[in-house]
């Protein structure tokens, strides 16, 4: 009679302690929901906001200072890496060419010894005012408008393509 009522507590204890460990189980699944879904709805509030702000890309001035004229050697092409430029320097002539080749846009470098500008990818190849002559390149280097500022110094504008012909006299 003892040993039945202490193994019915021993089961009712079990089934207190079970059913304790289910309450807590769906406790713990209960916040975990609840919390996934706050931090979900946070995520998409935040991505929302974005919304309410431009999409821009923040890209240097295509209108930018190169120096001042004293700057170049006469007769010499100065790059201009940084902004993908040549200035070509003949006496009081100025002229921007661009650095990208008009095949596939790779950048082509100025070669002092030959006096030409040479693209390394395929082999185009351009004279000292742009125009090319070997190779796959179809047409000659863009030229931009050059001005000069207020205070003097050379200007590059690599958003307005001008003719080959066309210089910065100074
Ligand atoms: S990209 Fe210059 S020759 Fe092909």
């Amino acid at each position: 009679m003892v040993v039945e009522e202490k193994e019915e507590e021993k089961k009712e204890e079990l089934g207190s302690t079970w059913t304790a460990g289910r309450r807590s189980f769906f406790a713990y699944a209960g916040w975990t929901l609840f919390l996934g879904a706050t931090l979900a709805f946070m995520a998409k509030t935040f991505s929302f906001t974005g919304f309410f702000f431009p999409k821009v890309l923040f890209e240097p001035s295509k209108k930018f200072p190169v120096g001042y004229p004293a700057d170049f050697q006469d007769h010499t092409v100065a790059t201009i890496k940084a902004r993908r430029v040549f200035v070509v320097r003949d006496g009081n002539n100025f002229s921007a060419i661009s650095m990208i080749c008009q095949h596939l846009g790779c950048a082509v470098h100025w070669t002092v010894e030959k006096g030409v500008f040479e693209c390394p990818c395929h082999g185009s190849k351009y004279y000292r005012d742009g125009v090319n002559f070997a190779g796959p390149a179809p047409r000659p280097l863009f030229h931009f408008e050059m001005h000069v500022s207020d205070d003097g110094k050379l200007m590059v504008d690599t958003s307005t393509i001008v003719e080959l012909e066309t210089v910065l006299t100074i």
